[in-house]
């Protein structure tokens, strides 16, 4: 059992590890906080108590039609990164959220947008692919993701030699220093949660791909010693123990960055790939079933890549009893939304 003098020096030394997270360096691009709200019917419709479902909604971030990215972005661009620079680089799929916001911060900042795109680059361009050109990013297509980091050295090495400056910002955004944006997430719903008094433990379930958003949640409640909160990762595309080995290292490196070695709280990490389906970014039938479910009780909409993947993990999740009665689930919304109309 831990000592009341341990749980003290805990909280005081994360008291410490949070006050420097919050005078870390960061643009401002989220509207602050993002919703947090009941989501009955859906409760209803699953069978639970109307306080056990709450829907996290980061897809209304309130920049670039919203999402996740935004804020890994405000510490992967804050001021003293983009001192001098003149353009942004970042790479991801033709309907990359990552690089739709990316290029709509670029253009609020002021600075040119180049993104490195794998896949198909014809037109029509429809959703994210719209949006990046919209947005006035320059596209350099690619073929294949694995040649998509050499052609960003590629591009940053051309700006300087033509007297420009380029921030390259890896895929997702999921460096130790853009994890730090869900590290504060964390933080955020910890303070909403308080308007929400429950008993039972808390499941949320969030979506995981280059995993700088888990792994951020993950730190940030451990920090916060919320145990009683378990963290389901939903796989869009990788295997369960690349999301551990991946939230491991984003973990590792984001604590430092704050000064914090903690290990991560013991029984918080439920990552799963069982609800990939046929392929990224493509429905399976649970999926699909959780994309018109949500939007006929709550109005909300997902996404096929991540969120509705996501949901669809949670909706197992509680079929099969897994969610103990008496506990809750949040639906942690990354975004997504020019993606769903895609389709
Ligand atoms: C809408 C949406 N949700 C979730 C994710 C996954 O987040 P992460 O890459 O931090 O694991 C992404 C990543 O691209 C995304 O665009």
């Amino acid at each position: 059992m831990e000592s009341s003098s341990f749980r003290l020096k805990t909280a005081k030394a994360s008291g410490a590890v949070l006050t420097r997270l919050e005078e870390w360096p960061r643009a401002s691009f989220v509207r602050e906080p993002t919703p947090l709200i009941g989501a009955t019917n859906l409760a209803n419709a699953m069978g639970r108590a109307p306080a056990d479902v709450l829907l996290k909604m980061d897809a209304e971030s309130g920049f670039g039609l919203g999402g996740n990215k935004a804020r890994k972005l405000e510490f992967e661009l804050a001021p003293d990164r983009v001192e001098g620079a003149t353009h942004v680089i970042t790479c991801g799929g033709p309907q990359s959220n990552h690089a739709r916001l990316t290029a709509a911060a670029a253009a609020r900042l002021g600075l040119k947008c180049v993104l490195v795109v794998n896949g198909d680059t014809e037109p029509p361009y429809t959703g994210n692919a719209y949006l990046h050109r919209l947005f006035g990013a320059e596209i350099r297509p690619v073929a294949l993701a694995k040649e998509r980091d050499s052609a960003m050295a590629d591009v940053a090495a051309e700006i300087e030699s033509e007297g420009g400056l380029a921030v390259v910002i890896p895929l997702g955004a999921s460096t130790p220093l853009g994890t730090l944006g869900y590290v504060r997430a964390a933080v955020e719903i910890h303070v909403q949660l308080h308007d929400h008094p429950h008993a039972g433990e808390t499941w949320i379930f969030v979506s995981a791909s280059s995993c700088g958003t888990y792994a951020g949640l993950a730190l940030g409640f451990t920090l916060l010693q919320r145990k009683d909160v378990k963290l389901v990762g939903v796989s869009a595309d990788i295997t369960q123990a690349e999301i551990l080995e991946s939230t491991e290292g984003l973990v590792d490196g984001a604590g430092a960055l704050l000064g914090a070695c903690t290990p991560l709280l013991p029984g918080l990490l439920h990552p799963t790939d069982d609800y990939v389906g046929p392929a990224y970014g493509v429905h399976s039938d649970a999926s699909e079933a959780a994309t018109i479910l949500l939007a006929r009780t709550e109005g909300v909409l997902l996404d096929p890549a991540y969120t509705a993947k996501t949901a669809a993990a949670m909706l197992d999740w509680a079929r099969r009893e897994r969610i103990p009665s008496g506990d809750r689930m949040v639906l942690w919304h990354t975004g997504g939304y020019p993606a769903a109309l895609a389709l």
